[in-house]
């Protein structure tokens, strides 16, 4: 990936955590896509007072995608400011693998960024069952 897109997508993610709705954990999280026809989505995780109804920032960014016809991503980055680098939860790894093969999946920081295959964070993933 050019280098310029990588700034771009941590750059959305980091502006988009901003916005974090996060009174229950205080851990803001933001997530930025990249869809094959090159445009970005970005999402932040939403909570709610009945927990169980919290989203993560990743199927948000990916669910704005998708709901503006965009179903193909070829990248994800996920920013947060925990001193280790957070991984997205399995719930988003299912929903992400729905969406793309194998992608480059950023994980950042304000100190640190490190790139993953999305098939080394979920070497299996659940597909078509029909
Ligand atoms: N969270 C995300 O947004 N993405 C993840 O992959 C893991 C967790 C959010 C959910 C919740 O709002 C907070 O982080 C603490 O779990």
């Amino acid at each position: 990936m050019q280098e310029e897109t990588l700034d771009m997508l941590i750059d959305a993610a980091t502006e988009a955590s901003r916005n974090s709705y996060s009174p229950y954990s205080s851990f803001p999280v933001g997530a930025a896509v990249l869809t094959e026809s090159g445009r970005i989505f970005s999402g932040t995780n939403i909570e709610n007072a009945s927990y169980g109804a919290t989203v993560c920032a990743e199927r948000v960014a990916i669910f704005k995608a998708v709901s503006e016809g965009e179903t193909k991503i070829s990248a994800l980055a996920i920013f947060t400011t925990a001193a280790n680098l957070a991984f997205p939860c399995g719930m988003c790894l299912q929903v992400i693998s729905e969406f793309c093969e194998d992608i480059p999946v950023i994980l950042a920081s304000d100190a640190v960024v490190r790139i993953y295959q999305l098939s080394e964070l979920m070497p299996h993933r659940f597909g078509d069952a029909s």
